[in-house]
């Protein structure tokens, strides 16, 4: 299925770094997939890994597979642009172009993408994506206008309608939220409930009630020792992993007693 990523014994290195070792995971289509763990436990590293831009760091490294829609994400013949595009990547700032217009910040990715369109068709994907992530009704009237214009919450929306554009299946946020306030992380989560039925998400959060509201299964990762690399300590129904987790370490995050 388009949607469903699996990792088997994926590692990832920068240079002498060991960031994660051995994650093996089964990411499920049309779902909300959260990954939590304390600071420096790889989170983001295994989400750049997934889409190939880990391999963008000079001498980042990773081994074992990752498979999306059956094949290896890093067989010699898969294109990464071509990767990058069906797995999208919303980052913790809220990254549009300042300078340009709301409508050009949307339509950007399918150029970046290759994805020539006319008029009408960009004009399309570009109201069709920011309907999706819920901007809409706030932009409509000044798509002309800069996406340095827009408050925190709306230029993550943002990000967000640009990263749909090109049509993805799978939609990766690196804390989304970590930089809105309540009102805006409240419209991102409301907008990431409508998308599961068409896409699949990975979210990456620190926030514990974010994880417990918005995901359907969980990842716990965590570096046991300093200086060793992330691992996947348990991975389940988000239900299971927030009542009555396998491992003592999941409930102690779970719980803030580290991290
Ligand atoms: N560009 C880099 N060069 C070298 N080491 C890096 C680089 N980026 C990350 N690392 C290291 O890889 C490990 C995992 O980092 P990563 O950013 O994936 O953690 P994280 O779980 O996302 O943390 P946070 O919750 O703070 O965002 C850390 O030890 C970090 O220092
Ligand atoms: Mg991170």
């Amino acid at each position: 299925m388009a949607g469903c990523i699996t990792t088997k014994n994926l590692s990832a290195t920068f240079g002498d770094i060991r960031a994660i070792e051995g994650i093996s995971i089964e990411i499920t289509a049309n779902k909300v997939t959260a990954l939590i763990g304390p600071s420096g436990c790889g989170k983001s590293t295994f989400l750049r890994c997934i889409n190939r831009m880990h391999e963008l760091v000079p001498g980042a490294r990773t081994s074992g597979e990752i498979i999306w829609d059956g094949r290896d994400i890093y067989a010699p013949e898969v294109d990464a642009t071509e990767v990058r595009r069906g797995i999208g990547m919303v980052f913790q700032r809220p990254n549009p172009f300042p300078l340009m217009s709301i409508a050009d910040n949307v339509s950007a990715g399918l150029r970046l993408a290759g994805m020539r369109k006319n008029k009408a068709g960009i004009d399309e994907a570009v109201e069709r994506s920011l309907k999706l992530a819920a901007l809409w009704d706030e932009v409509k009237n000044k798509l002309d206008k800069p996406g340095g214009s827009l408050s925190g919450g709306q230029q993550q929306r943002l990000c967000i309608a640009r990263a749909l554009a090109v049509e993805p299946d799978i939609i990766l946020m690196d804390e989304p939220c970590s930089a809105l306030d309540p009102a805006s992380t409240q419209k991102i989560e409301d907008t990431m409930d409508q998308l599961k039925d068409n896409y699949t998400i990975v979210i990456v959060t620190h926030n514990m009630q974010q994880a417990a509201r918005v995901s359907d299964f969980t990842g716990f990762l965590l570096t046991r020792e300093t200086g060793e690399p992330g691992r996947l300590i348990e991975y389940g129904p988000t239900s299971k992993i927030f009542t009555m987790p396998d491992h003592k370490e999941t409930e102690n995050y779970i719980t803030g007693r580290f991290g």
